[in-house]
């Protein structure tokens, strides 16, 4: 297990800062993206049918994903985290997701949308306070932006917190919460301002044992059914006022940077679930034999196998593109945006040829393919519908 620990030793990333684009890895990120690959392979594919079956969190493996440094990936060592660049990130969650998305979205939850909004935005307090074990996936964190009638429309926070002085009264619900259940930390938006519409949202750092947070409903899902997603009820909860994510009216801001950073983590999760599938139908072609040879052999599968490859490859290089303008502080909110869009549409595509390629074989559990068909369809749901990404790339290309 320690061979492959990303804390282990400390990597430096910044002479990649330097360089241009150039499509090749570099040894490091090699190592993180067979570490990933080793993990899942030995980690999470064992049990992974029986999770999906019952609705299991897979808790003693996250717990082991954080001790291996996946769940602060990015954070800088100084909190506790793996310092590396998003590259990194990308190449592991696609070798996490490959073989169970379920902890794949539990990670990127956790390393973008929680440990990086706290990083780039909170106090030194805050980030003393809760990065460390968020990075080292000691306790985890859940991002509560989606309400019962605000999910798409954003803007629409029903969610208050109004200013008591010395604290904030948060009332309120949200819905379809990634760890709702499991996560200690919560990451809230709430209206302070109505007047103000989007510019009077806040961002509040919420745990989860204080007095008047209450965990709901469960959610029975067609897919990703090993992670837990809970409504969240809110009611005269009192946030002390240090807990507030940056400048009064920085909540929603706050709220779209960090689904920026997050669409690349579920962009990767797509992309991993495609080749996932693909790896799977493509090691089945080769041994399963119809009307007298390997079905590979024939032109139907092959030219399937084909279209999945070149798709992924495309997927692939979207991402790292997104990745790589993050790495670089160039905008990425289109690149983001587009690599979301289109690595789901492919994971929907190619998981749906993999269980073709698997016919009968592809319709029952123990093949994987089923699942991961299943797996793929929220990625062109949460972090943003891909109407969502579609109105984030045309706004950008208008403006
Ligand atoms: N990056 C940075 N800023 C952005 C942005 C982006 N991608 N998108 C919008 N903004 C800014 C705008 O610039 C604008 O700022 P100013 O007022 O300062 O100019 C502000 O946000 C409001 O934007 P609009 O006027 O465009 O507002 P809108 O209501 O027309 O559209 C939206 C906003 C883009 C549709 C937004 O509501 C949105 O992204 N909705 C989707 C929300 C979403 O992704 N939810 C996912 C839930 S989290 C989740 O799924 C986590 C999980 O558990 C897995």
């Amino acid at each position: 297990m320690q061979a492959y620990c990303l804390l282990a030793k400390p990597r430096k990333f910044e002479h990649i800062n330097q360089l241009a684009m150039n499509f090749e890895l570099t040894e490091e990120h090699r190592a993180v993206q067979q570490a990933a690959r080793e993990f899942a392979r030995t980690e999470l594919l064992p049990g992974v049918i029986e999770r999906d079956e019952h609705q299991l969190f897979p808790a003693e493996q996250i717990k082991k994903m954080g001790e291996l440094g996946f769940m602060g990936m990015m954070v800088s060592p100084q909190y506790g985290g793996s310092g590396m660049d998003t590259i990194s990130y990308v190449l592991a969650m696609e070798e996490i997701s490959k073989v169970d998305a379920s902890a794949s979205v539990c990670m990127s939850v956790n390393n973008s949308l929680v440990c990086w909004g706290i990083e780039t935005y909170g106090t030194e307090e805050q980030k003393r306070k809760y990065l460390p074990r968020l990075a080292r996936g000691e306790i985890i964190g859940a991002f509560c932006l989606s309400e019962p009638e605000a999910g798409s429309d954003a803007t629409s926070q029903r969610t208050t917190a109004i200013d008591m002085g010395e604290y904030y009264l948060l009332n309120g619900t949200k819905n379809w919460i990634t760890n709702g259940n499991s996560a200690s930390v919560y990451i809230v938006m709430a209206q302070s301002h109505p007047e103000k519409r989007h510019k009077g949202i806040n961002a509040f750092i919420v745990e989860r044992h204080w007095s008047g947070v209450v965990v709901g409903k469960k959610e029975n899902k067609m897919g990703i059914r090993g992670s837990d997603t809970h409504s969240i009820m809110f009611t005269d909860v009192k946030v002390p006022k240090e807990n507030r994510i940056g400048e009064d009216g920085f909540g929603f801001t706050f709220a779209m940077e960090t689904l920026n950073g997050g669409r690349i983590g579920i962009a990767a999760q797509a992309l991993g679930i495609a080749s996932g599938a693909y790896e799977l139908a493509l090691n089945y072609a080769k041994e399963r034999k119809a009307f007298g040879q390997e079905i590979y052999k024939h032109q139907a599968i092959a030219f399937k196998l084909a279209d999945m490859a070149t798709q992924i490859e495309a997927a692939r290089w979207l991402c790292l593109r997104a990745a790589w303008l993050k790495d670089n502080h160039q905008d990425y909110a289109a690149a983001s945006a587009m690599a979301k869009l289109f690595a789901s549409q492919v994971a929907m595509e190619v998981t749906t040829e993999a269980v073709q390629i698997h016919g009968g074989y592809g319709y029952v559990k123990e093949y994987h393919v089923e699942r991961l068909m299943r797996d793929a369809k929220i990625t062109q749901i949460y972090e943003g519908t891909s109407e969502i990404q579609k109105i984030v790339i045309s706004r950008s290309i208008l403006k």
